[in-house]
């Protein structure tokens, strides 16, 4: 344990009363495991065909306990990589927002673990919920702490390894073969230049389609015109169709409004990073802004649905090309279970 109950002296120097933040680094954690669709033909009933026409999705990564890939195994490695990116040293880092929906228990909290093995030195540490949109959410939520003064550098990270809450039989074959596990992370610092930082965000739920997605963790949590069978317990029960509707009209309407919010048109934003769900649903918000495919990354065929690592590791994959650039705008957007969406538009 670090000395020091409050801490290195970080925030002796002063910023302006509302700091810009910068968004300083990045990285990326994924198991080393790979499962391809031709690997799932052998353990259910499914076809390549099948699940690339209707998702996009080629491959994904699948965690392994004894390789030490947890939530909080991969939250660490996808921190210190993006802490080398930035050039940072973690006992910069006063707050650390892990959002994950799948924790290695219920306490204690990923990010607890993330800041003291980075070693911030008792850095305020949080875990979010916000299932799919859990990082979108965990950005904006940094963000604002940091633009009204309190913190100076976060670790923002999206870390999921939903794949220990699937069903990988012929009877779970609908939701198995869409998941993947991984973890992806940013830094955020505080600077001086108050122009950088959001423009525009949106965060929104609606309890009211709870039920379309859903982990249960014991009979009482089936509603009562939900067929009950013992192989669903502790595994991610789905409305796909439901869903998929919810999502095209849920993009839809988080880009427009986010768009006028700030102000501009679809043009105007160089990236979308998008929740990669399936490749029809990012197909269909980009038809309908006119977003030209470079603009809207999409790396599903590779890693299928991470959950909150999704946006994250889409960002990265980007940035590490060298397309994103200072004085871009970049717009993250996100839906998932909760039912959650939001959206963080930043002026970088
Ligand atoms: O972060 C949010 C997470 N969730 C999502 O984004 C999910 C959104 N929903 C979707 O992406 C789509 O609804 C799915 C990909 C899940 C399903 O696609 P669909 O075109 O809506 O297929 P469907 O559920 O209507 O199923 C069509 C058929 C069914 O067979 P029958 O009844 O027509 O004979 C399914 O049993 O496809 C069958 N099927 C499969 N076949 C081969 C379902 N899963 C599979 C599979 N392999 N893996």
């Amino acid at each position: 344990m670090s000395t020091g109950v409050l801490g290195g002296g970080k925030g002796a120097r002063s910023l302006p009363s509302r700091p810009g933040v910068r968004l300083a680094g990045t990285g990326t954690a994924v198991p080393a495991t790979r499962l391809t669709n031709a690997d799932l033909e052998a353990i259910m009933e499914t076809s390549d065909e099948w699940i690339t026409q209707r998702t996009g999705i080629r491959a994904r990564h699948v965690h392994k306990v004894e390789l030490g890939e947890t939530t909080s195994g991969l939250a660490i490695a996808a921190a210190r990589s993006a802490l080398s990116n930035a050039g940072m040293e973690g006992s910069e880092v006063d707050l650390v927002v892990v959002a994950t929906m799948t924790p290695d228990s219920p306490t204690p909290t990923v990010s607890c673990g993330v800041a003291s093995a980075i070693r911030t030195g008792h850095a305020a540490a949080l875990d979010l919920n916000g299932a799919c949109s859990g990082f979108v959410y965990g950005l904006n939520v940094a963000h604002d702490l940091m633009r009204a003064g309190s913190y100076r550098a976060a670790l923002v990270i999206g870390a999921d390894r939903i794949t220990r809450h699937l069903d990988y039989s012929t009877r779970g074959r609908a939701t198995s073969v869409l998941f993947g596990d991984g973890a992806g992370a940013v830094v955020l610092r505080a600077t001086d230049d108050a122009s950088k930082g959001i423009i525009a965000q949106a965060m929104h739920s609606d309890g009211e389609g709870s039920r379309h997605l859903f982990i249960p963790y014991t009979r009482e949590d089936f509603p009562p015109e939900e067929e009950f069978e013992e192989h669903k317990i502790n595994r991610v029960q789905m409305n796909g169709a439901a869903v998929f509707k919810f999502a095209v009209g849920t993009f839809s309407v988080l880009i427009e409004r986010t768009l006028s919010k700030a102000g501009l048109s679809p043009e105007q934003v160089d990236h979308y990073v998008c929740h990669q769900s399936n490749a029809r649903i990012l197909e269909a918000a980009r038809e309908r802004f006119g977003i030209p495919g470079e603009k809207m990354p999409m790396n599903i065929d590779r890693y299928g649905n991470t959950v909150a690592a999704s946006v994250p590791l889409a960002f990265d994959e980007i940035r590490r090309t060298g397309r994103v650039r200072e004085g871009q705008k970049v717009m993250f957007l996100a839906f998932g279970a909760g039912l959650t969406w939001g959206s963080s538009l930043w002026q970088l």
